[in-house]
């Protein structure tokens, strides 16, 4: 008798651990909704090759050395991409829809004489990646209204005189559970651990090694399916920035520049890629968090190219 009640007792505890999902906090669960048409790009706007057949030429092989003029051009890319993320950020409101936003963020870019980077590439149809609550990344504008309590990662990257400039922050929209508050945090935190390794002579792989150790001491894991990269006038080349644990044979010389743009997750770390061929959810559920910077190495340390101008 009481060993059956014992073995009742046990089985009910395995059920409920099994059925019981972890507490993720209080969110909505994201799914993907309508896609308006693609926005068209003035004449006189320079366009990246892609712009027509939605086919990026392919990037150098190696990891690029720039020279003093393509890193000024760069420069110039980053602080716009980096202006334009802060003011998206004072736009966003419960209500509006991220198609709405991305026609902001459009106009926004192009009065400034650049081109959203985003548009076409590899046939992406919208302007600017927006992924909210259990999107990992790559969320794709549509007519979904922003919510009270939506963690949204905008993720803005310009072509501007022939350079990409790449970044990207999550954004509290109203009041964000505590939960919430801590993931985003704890990314932040990640990404400017990862810059702060970054010198010539220094390992690509000691960004990973940081950034692992940050996220899990803060209680978060870090999603393997997204890298950082090298960045030009290509908007994805070497070197392959990996936020985790990893054996990148490569070292950091005066010159290089590349993105550091960890996801780091609540729960499991799968995500799934969705049949529009773009967006990533958590196959859990949970939340997860982004944060991205371009970088230059420089002759003794590292430059962040994606800072806004103080006002
Ligand atoms: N900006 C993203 C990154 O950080 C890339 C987006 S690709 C797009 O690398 F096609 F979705 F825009
Ligand atoms: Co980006
Ligand atoms: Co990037």
């Amino acid at each position: 008798m009481i060993r059956s009640l014992i073995k009742n007792i046990s089985r009910n505890y395995a059920f409920a651990q099994f059925f019981q999902k972890p507490d993720f906090g209080k969110y909505s669960i994201v799914m993907p909704g309508q896609v308006s048409p693609m926005r068209s790009v003035p004449e006189h706007i320079e366009k990246p090759d892609y712009y027509k057949t939605g086919e990026p030429k392919p990037a150098t092989r190696d990891i690029e050395i720039k020279n003093s003029k393509q890193i000024q051009l760069l420069k110039d890319s980053c602080k716009l991409a980096a202006n334009i993320l802060e003011e998206s950020g004072k736009i966003l409101k419960v209500g509006m829809t991220t198609d709405e936003l991305d026609n902001i963020i459009h106009q926004m870019i192009v009065k400034r004489g650049a081109y959203p980077s985003p548009l076409n590439y590899h046939h992406f149809p919208k302007s600017v990646c927006t992924s909210i609550n259990n999107v990992a990344c790559h969320g794709i504008p549509d007519d979904r209204k922003l919510q009270d309590g939506d963690i949204i990662n905008v993720d803005i990257t310009v072509f501007l005189n022939g350079y990409h400039g790449d970044c990207s922050k999550t954004y509290l929209v109203g009041n964000v559970d505590q939960k919430g508050r801590e993931l985003v945090k704890a990314t932040e935190n990640c990404l400017k651990a990862g810059i702060n390794v970054c010198k010539p002579g220094v390992d690509f792989c000691k960004i990973g090694e940081v950034i692992e150790k940050r996220a899990h001491e803060q209680g978060f894991g870090v999603v393997p399916a997204f890298c950082g990269h090298g960045i030009g006038s290509y908007f994805h080349g070497p070197p392959e920035i990996i936020h985790m644990e990893n054996a990148y044979p490569y070292q950091m010389e005066p010159g290089m520049t590349f993105t550091i743009e960890p996801v780091l997750g609540q729960g499991s770390r799968d995500v799934e890629l969705l049949e529009d061929g773009w967006t990533c959810i958590t196959t859990d559920g949970s939340r997860t968090a982004q944060f991205e910077h371009t970088v230059l190495i420089t002759d003794n340390g590292v430059e962040i190219l994606t800072l806004p101008d103080e006002k």
